[in-house]
């Protein structure tokens, strides 16, 4: 191992100007506009596995951005398969004028590489392809077979993914998943994230009089959509952070005295999160505490609301139409298309006289809980340790990767989450960035999980 990880030092400098051209292609899956990027990323990946010596390199299209995938499966039939799953799609980037260098001209800061995709999920994945290219490279071999599969849709619900699975299950066919696109819990502490909550994402469109109107002339004798709209989210949650949709709490079970010892174990500083977002008081679900509420406990937001008159100045005018984008995090046993129906009857219910309502569902995920024990989960744990000199701890967090629920239902696979990004990279936001202090020892503890894996495994 002494050679395999020395190599990884020597090319610490390669590694990190080839992570800025793969940053460089904005491969955004939301923008239309963008669609040429997103294909031209997937090229520019699938060339890269096949550089570095990956088999059977190929691009499937899909009805949306295509999925890469690539193999080395030459470990021998006695040896475990692992998929790796990524995604190389990234999230807009508005607002732009927020960024301090543009999110497509990556740039090396304080030890950090600023750039739209740097931590979700470009440099996750570039990570584990760097880690393959540095075993091959100096032991022509991999201790394990490996498949590799890197989609192109994660940031807008992994939609064509799915079909994929179903359509592909033996050649996808694997003893375990490994995703690397989560946070560790902090700077110098891996975790291994064993939960990970769902989505369900609606946009509620409200439509009142049938054009613009002058407020003075109508003010005070139509109902107006934005108001109208206000009212209606003013109704989803009362002001202890309770969700008022009728039946949105069936069914979840209550945190059992372990789960609320593990995360009470987390010592999770109230004092420094808040300072860290310049807020001076936390808020969420009444009964838990903050760290329960992001990994455990449900939520429902306002993403994003439209309408109006938003220029310079007062222009005195009624809107005709208003639409809030909304979503939920779920938590094991809520079921995406569940929430989706009983969202849109409450809606219904609370929307006042005078408008007509529309909903439409953007998109979901299912959540879902990975065992925590098993050969791979502990080949992960032995690898962080080495590579990061501590032990990793077990979170839940509050975002979602879609497809990890149907690694185990369609694949029969249990996923790793074992991740190398940090909550304070700012993910979807602007000056996106990846630690690269976090991104070299990532390459090593990836190169350190295949092998204990391998040993596990014999
Ligand atoms: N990598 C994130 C999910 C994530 C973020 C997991 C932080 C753990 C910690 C992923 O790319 C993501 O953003 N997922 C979306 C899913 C959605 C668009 C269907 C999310 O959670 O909003
Ligand atoms: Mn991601
Ligand atoms: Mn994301």
């Amino acid at each position: 191992m002494e050679t395999l990880l020395n190599f990884i030092d020597e090319n610490k400098e390669r590694y990190i100007k080839e992570l800025v051209e793969l940053l460089s292609i904005p491969s955004i899956s939301t923008e239309p506009e963008n669609a040429k990027d997103v294909q031209y990323c997937a090229e520019w990946l699938s060339k890269h596995c096949t550089s570095i010596g990956l088999e059977n390199v190929t691009i499937h299209q899909t009805p949306g951005h295509p999925i890469v995938y690539a193999e080395w499966l030459n470990a021998g039939a006695d040896k475990p398969t692992v998929l790796f799953y990524g995604h190389y799609d990234v999230q807009p980037v508005d607002p732009l004028n927020l960024w301090t260098n543009p999110p497509f001209e990556p740039t090396l800061r304080d030890g950090k590489v600023f750039a739209r995709g740097a931590t979700d999920d470009k440099g996750q994945v570039f990570l584990h392809l760097k880690c393959l290219e540095s075993w091959l490279k100096t032991k022509g071999t991999l201790p394990v077979n490996v498949k590799v599969l890197i989609e192109g849709e994660e940031e807008i619900g992994s939609v064509n993914l799915e079909q994929f699975l179903e359509d592909n299950k033996e050649m996808l066919k694997c003893d375990c998943v490994v995703i690397s696109d989560t946070a560790m819990y902090k700077k110098g502490q891996p975790s291994i994230v064993y939960g990970l909550r769902g989505l369900c994402y609606m946009e509620v469109h409200v439509t009142g009089p049938n054009r613009d109107l002058h407020s003075g002339s109508f003010g005070g004798a139509v109902q107006n959509p934005l108001n109208a709209l206000a009212a209606i989210i003013s109704k989803l949650k009362d002001e202890h952070g309770r969700i008022l949709i009728d039946g949105f709490y069936d069914n979840i079970p209550d945190l059992t005295p372990d789960e609320r010892a593990g995360f009470a174990a987390l010592d999770f500083n109230e004092e420094e999160y808040k300072k860290a977002l310049d807020v001076d008081a936390l808020f969420g679900e009444q009964g838990y505490t903050t760290i329960e509420r992001l990994g455990a406990r449900p939520t429902l937001d306002v993403n994003g609301f439209i309408g109006g008159f938003t220029g310079n100045g007062a222009k005195t005018v009624l809107p005709s139409k208003a639409s809030a984008k909304i979503s939920m995090r779920l938590v094991p046993n809520q079921d995406t298309n569940d929430i989706a129906a009983k969202f849109e009857a409450y809606v219904r219910k609370v929307a006042p006289a005078g408008v007509t309502i529309e909903i439409e569902n953007l998109h979901g995920a299912n959540p879902v809980l990975v065992p925590r024990d098993g050969v791979a989960v502990q080949a992960a744990s032995k690898a962080l340790e080495r590579a990061f000199g501590k032990a990793p701890v077990f979170t839940r967090e509050g975002g979602s990767i879609p497809i990890t629920l149907l690694f185990s239902t369609i694949l029969n696979a249990p996923s790793v989450l074992m991740g190398f990004g940090l909550n304070s990279e700012n993910l979807h936001s602007p000056d996106e960035h990846f630690d690269l202090d976090n991104f070299h020892t990532g390459i090593k503890a990836s190169a350190l999980f295949y092998e204990e894996l391998s040993q596990l495994s014999a």
